[in-house]
Parts: C-alpha cells; sequence; structure tokens
C-alpha cells in the first residue's frame, strides 16, 4: 500500500464534512481512498488528520489552516461546584471539552450544531448550546451540567419531576432538557403550557416525550423548583 495513503478517517470529522474535506483531494487521490473507504478493512477511529494527509499526497491542494500548529490555552472554570485547571486546544467547544477531556459525558452530543439541544449545560445561570461555544471563552464561569444538579442522592426537583412523569423514553435528550428546564423555571417562563413549550423549543426529542416533558416541566415550577 502506498504509504501516503489515508489509513483510516478522523474519527472527529462528521459525515456532512467529509464531502467538503474530500474537495481538498486530488481526483486520483480521492478516488484511492473511497476505494479504501469501501474496503473492510477501514478503521474509523482516531488517525492522521486527512487535510494534513491531503498535504502531502502527490499532487495535492496547498496547506490550509487545518494543519496549522495546535494552539493551547489555559481555563479555569468552576464546574459543578468544584474549581477546575485545564489547559485546552483553542479550537475546543465547551461541550468537547466536559465530555472528552473532563469525562463528564451526562452532556450529549446530538447535532453539534446548536440545533437540537441535547448538549445544553448553564453557564453562570444561564442555559447555553456547549457545542456551540468555545471552551476558553468561558475562564473564570462557573458551569452547571447534569451531573452537578442533584444534591448527592437527592434529585433536583425538576429531574425528580422528569422521572415521575415519564419525561424521557430513550434519555439521550434529557440531560439538555433537564437543564434547560431548570433555566427556564428560573426565567419565569412557565406561565401556561404554551410558555413552556415556546421557551423549551430549543430542546428537541425525538422520541416525542414533550407532552409528559411540560407536565414535569409544570409540576416542578408549581413546586418552585
Ligand atoms: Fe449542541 Fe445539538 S449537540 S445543539
Ligand atoms: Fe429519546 Fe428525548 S427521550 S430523544
Amino acid at each position: 500500500m502506498d504509504e501516503e495513503e489515508p489509513k483510516c478517517w478522523p474519527h472527529d470529522v462528521p459525515p456532512c464534512q467529509w464531502a467538503e474535506m474530500l474537495e481538498l483531494l486530488t481526483p486520483e487521490t480521492r478516488r484511492r481512498f473511497l476505494k479504501q473507504i469501501a474496503g473492510a478493512g477501514v478503521v474509523f477511529a482516531i488517525g492522521p488528520n486527512v487535510t494534513a494527509w491531503a498535504q502531502t499526497a502527490p499532487g495535492s491542494v496547498k496547506p490550509t489552516a487545518a494543519s496549522a500548529p495546535v494552539q493551547t490555552a489555559d481555563v479555569r472554570m468552576k464546574i459543578n461546584g468544584r474549581d477546575v485547571s485545564v489547559s485546552v486546544d483553542t479550537r475546543t467547544s465547551l461541550l468537547d471539552l466536559l465530555r472528552e477531556q473532563l469525562r463528564l459525558t451526562g452532556s450529549k452530543k446530538g447535532c453539534d450544531h446548536g440545533q437540537c439541544g441535547a448538549c445544553t449545560v448553564l453557564v453562570n445561570g444561564r442555559r447555553i448550546n456547549s457545542c456551540l461555544s468555545l471552551a476558553v471563552v468561558h475562564d473564570g464561569d462557573e458551569i452547571t451540567t447534569i451531573e452537578g444538579l442533584a444534591n448527592g442522592d437527592e434529585l433536583h426537583p425538576v429531574q425528580a419531576a422528569f422521572v415521575e412523569h415519564d419525561g424521557f423514553q430513550c434519555g439521550y435528550c434529557t440531560p439538555g432538557q433537564i437543564c434547560s428546564a431548570v433555566a427556564c423555571i428560573h426565567e419565569g417562563h412557565t406561565k401556561s403550557d404554551d410558555e413552556i413549550r415556546e421557551w423549551m423549543s430549543g430542546n428537541l426529542c425525538r422520541c416525542g416525550a414533550y407532552p409528559n416533558i411540560v407536565d414535569a416541566i409544570r409540576e416542578a415550577a408549581g413546586r418552585g423548583a
């Protein structure tokens, strides 16, 4: 096998970006690579950045920003009540910092494009999509994830209400729903079911547990959660 051919596809490149990255390859190398992908031996795991590989392939295009040296920054945050100091690649999203570096995997990656709300966390009490926010901009911030809501073994009232009202099925969206619901209640956007639906509309549930989610939030709000 030609040593310059890619051995695998970078695991962190979503399929929607493949076309863009394939554009970097010459027709000949693209054909070779696609043939390789189709083969049974291809491993979709951590591997060399395909753009970096493309720059060394015969006849490939010029280097891009993707091959620039990694820049890191030291960031300090309070996460779920604990002081955390960490060095991050400046391109790292808050979600990836939480999940990949700090192993706080409660926050979920759904779309990674700010469209589903599965990654919702609280930053200084405000809900944000952590997939859309760079970790470095949160130096000094206070972050609360789903792991930080309960008080020991005692569930947060919103968590308890979700359990009581079956506010989930597969549960994938649930950490984001609950973090968002906590903020929604604190914002005072729970005066009616319509208002709850409107202010929770950034959190999608593919299982369609919406009626039970609204019930849970209404009850938690009524209890002064
Ligand atoms: Fe962040 Fe979907 S993963 S909004
Ligand atoms: Fe499955 Fe919401 S419970 S996506």
